[in-house]
């Protein structure tokens, strides 16, 4: 009798330890045969689409790496999957195929609600893969060349966000072809995004110079017209390598310029970050350029909740579209990039439906798309200027035009394409130019 009342306790007391040692939602210790697991289906999941960014030190507000991370936000986790808010990927599918996409299948959307629904139970140890590991070095291997911000910038612990610009001297002994970047935060904590420019005028050299601060401050981009860029990186980005055969010049004497964008995060922090470059090593095939296509005579009413703006331009030459790098401020909701053939085939480049200037990144196609000489590439993009965008700067809302201000606005796409000779790259720049209106 008393041995079984102690045994029967001993059951009690096990039951609740073990209910005790798992969190809240994961009431069940051993999963239901077939049920949906984390460490059989849910953690390949999370591993491969959430840990880059929900891992300490990274940009996410919280980590996705073991079974108690994941397990007490399993209805969180299950609803932002489903509304597609994460992983962020702001392209539409079937408008370009992208490198690098982030994307959760409908299965892998309907196993993170199914594993929420049956009380996230953890499953067989067993099953665990691997857990992921992410290079501490560069990406790519040994860079040719690693330029980084001359100094730390300190950003202070609250207050608006910051823009600020740096100028980076590469000090090259030749020209160069630029065929792999890679930019390198160094505090993820405050850095947002940050785009490189090129320039040889020494514009952004004086801007510096006459700003007493580390870099100069500016928004929407580097505050001239650079002679050229290189890429961006936005939390979650990864080391850019331009396709075989491809890349681009950089001259002797031109200086990086980096525009990076912080968010204060409550702690003043530093920043120093850096970016590595891979020449080619013999001369490239083909080289690659930025055009930019705009609608410059931009002019938003207040109130207007879909103000459309639209651009195109037609290529004089055969190009290879290998990138694309769409650009708007607070106020830009949608934008869409189509070329049309000569044939009247259409060929999607680009759609971001639900605009968000902090995921602003450069998409690079899967395979470049081949468009002849006669293909016109459209763009039309759609700005909210009504009070019932929380993004609106202006309260209440005041009429916008072109600048880069965080209060002014562009309809700006950059595409970036690779053609056979520099004289073709001249000529397209000049017919892209001549063709929005800058007829030189
Ligand atoms: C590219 C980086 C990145 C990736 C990849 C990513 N997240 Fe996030 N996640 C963030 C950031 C940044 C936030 C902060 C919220 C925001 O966007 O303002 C966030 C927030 C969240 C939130 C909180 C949403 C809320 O309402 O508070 C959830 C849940 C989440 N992520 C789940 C996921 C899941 C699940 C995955 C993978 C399927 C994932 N995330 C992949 C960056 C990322």
């Amino acid at each position: 009798m008393n041995g079984l009342r102690v045994f029967a306790l001993g059951l009690a007391c096990a039951g609740l330890l073990a209910a005790l040692a798992e969190p809240a939602p994961g009431r069940r210790a051993t999963a239901a045969p077939g049920a949906v697991t984390y460490s059989k289906e849910i953690a390949p999941i999370l591993y491969k689409n959430c840990v880059s960014c929900h891992r300490a030190g990274e940009v996410a507000p919280f980590p996705l790496e073991s079974y108690q991370d994941a397990a007490k936000r399993a209805r969180l986790l299950a609803e932002a999957a489903a509304t597609r808010y994460m992983p962020p990927w702001k392209p539409e599918p079937g408008y370009g195929e992208f490198r690098g996409e982030r994307r959760l299948t409908e299965r892998e959307i309907a196993l993170l609600q199914r594993w929420a629904d049956t009380g996230a139970p953890r499953g067989d140890a067993a099953d665990l893969p691997p857990a992921p590991t992410f290079a501490d070095g560069w990406q790519m291997g040994e860079p040719d060349l690693v330029l980084k911000m001359p100094q730390p910038f300190t950003v202070s612990a609250d207050g608006p966000d910051v823009f600020q610009t740096f100028v980076i001297p590469m000090n090259l002994p030749r020209d160069e072809y630029v065929a792999g970047y890679e930019f390198r935060p160094d505090n993820r904590r405050v850095l947002h995004h940050s785009v490189s420019y090129l320039d040889n005028s020494g514009t952004a050299r004086r801007k510096d110079a006459a700003d007493p601060a580390v870099g100069y401050s500016s928004f929407g981009g580097p505050g001239f017209t650079p002679s050229g860029a290189l890429g961006g990186w936005s939390p979650g980005a990864s080391a850019v390598r331009l396709p075989e055969g491809v890349a681009q010049p950089v001259r002797r004497g031109t200086d990086l310029v980096i525009q990076n964008h912080y968010h204060p995060t409550g702690k003043v922090e530093t920043d120093q970050s850096s970016v590595a470059l891979y020449f080619s090593k013999t001369p490239p095939k083909m080289i690659a350029v930025s055009v930019p296509l705009f609608q410059r005579g931009l002019d938003i009413p207040p109130g207007a909740k879909r103000h459309r703006v639209s651009a195109s331009l037609t290529t004089p030459i055969d190009i290879q579209v290998i990138s694309v790098t769409p650009h708007m401020h607070f106020l830009g909701r949608e934008m869409k990039v189509t070329a049309t053939l000569g044939t009247g085939a259409a060929v999607p480049l680009i759609w971001i439906k639900d605009w968000d200037y902090y995921w602003h990144s450069q998409y690079q196609y899967r395979t470049p798309l081949a468009l002849p000489a006669g293909t016109r590439i459209e763009m039309e993009a759609f700005f909210d200027n009504s009070a019932d965008n929380p993004r609106n700067p202006n309260d209440p809302p005041e009429r916008v035009g072109w600048g880069s201000e965080t209060t002014d606005e562009m309809a700006l796409c950059f595409i970036q394409v690779a053609v056979e000779k520099s004289s073709e790259a001249a000529e397209l720049r000049s017919a892209v130019l001549k063709q929005l209106g800058f007829a030189r």
